[in-house]
């Protein structure tokens, strides 16, 4: 089925500590975000994207993606939420349906695998809610106080790390998200929404490489991948 997608890239990436917002940052001799729209806009069942960028972003206008007829720029908004609320506006002035599905997927998530891609489309084609991406706990993992020491170890067998894109019908997302916002909840991702209006996305298996650039380290591993040849 057709899809649309949504990048939110109106982040200033403050833990990032570079002199520009991180989906600006070079990978392989092109910024970041461009390598995320990649990963999108050359598969046959895009319909569009929505791309998030603050007002006053100098950066967006000089990349070619800018004047792509598939993207239209959204409005940034003060939390990630708000800016993917933004872009669901946006897809709707473009003609998506209430029906059609949404994939929200961070401009800072450069190395989605397409293999990963059409996995999530068609394990979840049929899907009365839709899910997400994510990858099973692989360390051991604790409680740990606020002075430091470990608490308790948790029960690793059931959690799992939550990554983009996260798939969902476009009117029961911008339900959901505007419902959290309304009652002020913390949703840091689609699928929180989600679950806080009483629905159970499903999560489906990604490769751990698809990772968030968030801290320098992270670019660093990413680079490293980059000019060994993507796998
Ligand atoms: N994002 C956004 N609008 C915001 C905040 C974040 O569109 N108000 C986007 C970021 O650009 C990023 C994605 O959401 O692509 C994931 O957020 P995160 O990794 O937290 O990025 P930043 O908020 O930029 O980084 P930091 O939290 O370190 O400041
Ligand atoms: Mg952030």
């Amino acid at each position: 089925p057709a899809f649309w997608v949504v990048i939110p890239a109106a982040g200033v990436g403050s833990r990032m500590r570079a002199d520009r917002p991180k989906q600006y940052l070079q990978l392989g001799g092109r910024s970041i975000i461009e390598h995320t729209l990649d990963c999108f806009l050359d598969h046959p069942a895009l319909a569009g994207v929505a791309v998030c960028i603050a007002s006053d972003d100098p950066y967006w206008p000089n990349l070619r993606y800018a004047n792509d007829g598939r993207i239209q720029r959204a409005p940034g908004g003060r939390e990630r939420c708000d800016s993917v609320l933004n872009g669901l506006r946006q897809l709707g002035e473009l003609g998506a349906n209430e029906h059609d599905w949404v994939l929200v997927h961070d401009a800072a998530r450069p190395n989605l695998a397409r293999a990963d891609l059409d996995k999530l489309l068609t394990e979840l084609a049929d899907d009365p809610v839709g899910g997400l991406l994510a990858v099973p706990a692989r360390d051991t993992l604790k409680r740990v106080g606020p002075d430091g020491r470990v608490i308790e170890t948790v029960d690793r067998s059931v959690i799992w790390q939550a990554f983009t894109p996260q798939m969902f019908r476009l009117g029961m997302l911008r339900s959901a998200l505007e419902a959290a916002l309304e009652a002020g909840v913390l949703v840091t991702d689609e699928a929180s929404a989600l679950e806080w209006a009483g629905h159970l996305p499903k999560v489906i298996e990604g490769r751990a490489d698809n990772l968030k650039v968030t801290r320098p380290e992270d670019l660093e591993w990413l680079a490293q991948r980059w000019s060994a040849g993507r796998s």
